[in-house]
């Protein structure tokens, strides 16, 4: 996806806001709903799906594999798959836009199949890591034919013919690259283990047993876990229903808490623990955010949440919690600048190669608009006063998560918060502008 011109857009201090959401669907659960469904046979039913550009590429690059990929209604979709090990040689590039998810996780699909494949994305996916990829694929017996300098994008992969199941202690806790193998393993005789020393977001287990696959679950130390899966399954078609994705509630529950008045109701959010450590903190900093109503249905567990504005203050936050809220660091920094004392946010080295490099993107949004805040280390330290001045422009470095956390800081700042491009907010939350409008909001 190339965004031609940028567009700019400002947040002001708005009034209350109220009503009730539900925002998109999970962004990490519809990738997968989608890969999974290609690699079966059969028509997998999707409801909920998140409709945002970098679902939209995985969609692509699984009809470029071969699936038959298809919309039947709103956050509705249909896939018919190859089979595990059946993708077809593509005959374009896979280009993933903006998503390290996507192209992640595709590229340890592809790496299970006797197929060659180039993967590219735009200029920030360029510039993330892909070796963390490239080396547990080549001990599966897949090989970069092709990379750019330090092992980025543009790649050409070609995947294994005789797979080969593996051990693999994973270097830093990341979801994509438990996926990336676990996937790479489902065309592989005999087990493949993933063995992360904290626990990541753990939808690829789930979503492999719900399509049939034989997943083992053990606890790993103090916090991790080892993943076992039987190599070569018959995957059967499943329903998915999507519930809404945390990472994106996050966004009006922190302009709820923040804008004086407001109350808001954030229906369906998904409730899995290892998504849930920005509601736990804001809890720690006084936030009044009330469960509603929990169900499990037997997919993932979800919840509605009432969100009132809240006086915060400030707390430290461990890094063992950095997992189940990496995405959530840059929203949390409008929350704390906004609360008395000071925030402590440790461990985010990962969060250096996000979209963007995400502690030196906050850093500077928060200076631009008068916050007091250092970077120690891996460290993001927010030195909170009760409110923000405002009246800066934020880069947002083509990162979506950037672009929202500081379009809700201007909705309580004392001057408005602009951003230099508000393009990419439509990878993850494509409403994000008219839901929050339609709360109060006064975005234009
Ligand atoms: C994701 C995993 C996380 C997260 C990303 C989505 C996933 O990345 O930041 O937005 O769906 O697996 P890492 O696995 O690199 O931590």
């Amino acid at each position: 996806m190339t965004h031609a011109a940028p567009s700019p857009l400002a947040a002001r201090r708005s009034g209350p806001l109220r009503g009730r959401v539900r925002v998109p669907g999970d962004k990490s659960i519809s990738h997968r709903a989608l890969i999974f469904g290609a690699l079966t046979v059969g028509e997998t039913r999707i409801s909920g799906l998140l409709e945002g550009e970098d679902v939209s590429n995985t969609g692509k690059a699984m009809r470029a594999l071969g699936a038959t990929v298809e919309r039947t209604g709103d956050g509705a979709w249909r896939a018919h798959g190859v089979g595990v090990g059946g993708f077809r040689q593509p005959h374009q590039v896979l280009d993933f836009g903006n998503s390290g998810t996507g192209c992640r996780l595709v590229m340890g699909a592809v790496a299970g199949c006797p197929v060659t494949a180039t993967f590219d994305g735009d200029a920030s996916l360029r510039k993330r890591p892909m070796k963390r990829i490239l080396d547990p694929v080549a001990l599966i017996g897949a090989h970069a034919v092709d990379l750019a300098e330090g092992g980025r994008l543009p790649i050409t992969l070609a995947g294994a013919r005789d797979p080969i199941p593996i051990v693999y202690r994973t270097p830093v806790p990341s979801a994509q690259i438990k996926s990336a193998v676990l996937l790479a393993g489902l065309a592989a005789p005999g087990e493949t283990t993933v063995i992360e020393a904290e626990a990541s977001r753990d939808h690829t287990e789930r979503l492999l047993a719900h399509f049939g696959a034989e997943v083992k679950v053990e606890a790993e130390g103090v916090a991790g876990r080892k993943i076992t899966l039987k190599g070569e399954p018959e995957l059967t078609p499943a329903v998915v229903a999507v519930p809404a994705d945390p990472s994106s509630a996050a966004f009006p529950m922190v302009a709820a808490l923040l804008v004086p008045g407001s109350e808001v109701i954030l229906t369906d959010v998904m409730t899995n623990p290892l998504r849930t450590g920005l509601i736990t903190t804001l809890r720690e900093m006084g936030a009044d955010i009330e469960t509603l109503d929990v169900r499990n249905d037997g997919g993932e567990a979800m919840a509605d949440f009432r969100v009132r504005a809240s006086a915060l203050h400030g707390v430290e936050v461990p890094a063992a919690r950095a997992p189940s809220m990496i995405d959530e660091y840059p929203v949390l920094a409008v929350a704390a600048s906004f609360a008395e004392g000071t925030t402590i946010m440790r461990g985010l080295k990962e969060l250096r190669v996000k979209e963007s490099d995400r502690l030196a993107a906050v850093a500077d949004g928060l200076r631009a608009n008068g916050v007091a805040v250092e970077i120690d280390g891996d460290d993001l330290i927010v030195h909170g006063k009760g409110r923000a001045a405002g009246g800066g422009t934020v880069a947002t470095h083509m990162d979506h998560r950037i672009a929202m956390a500081f379009l809700v800081m201007g909705l309580a700042s004392g001057k408005p918060v602009g951003i230099d491009d508000a393009a990419f907010i439509a990878t993850s939350f494509p409403d994000f502008v008219p839901m929050m409008r339609a709360l109060g909001a006064d975005l234009g």
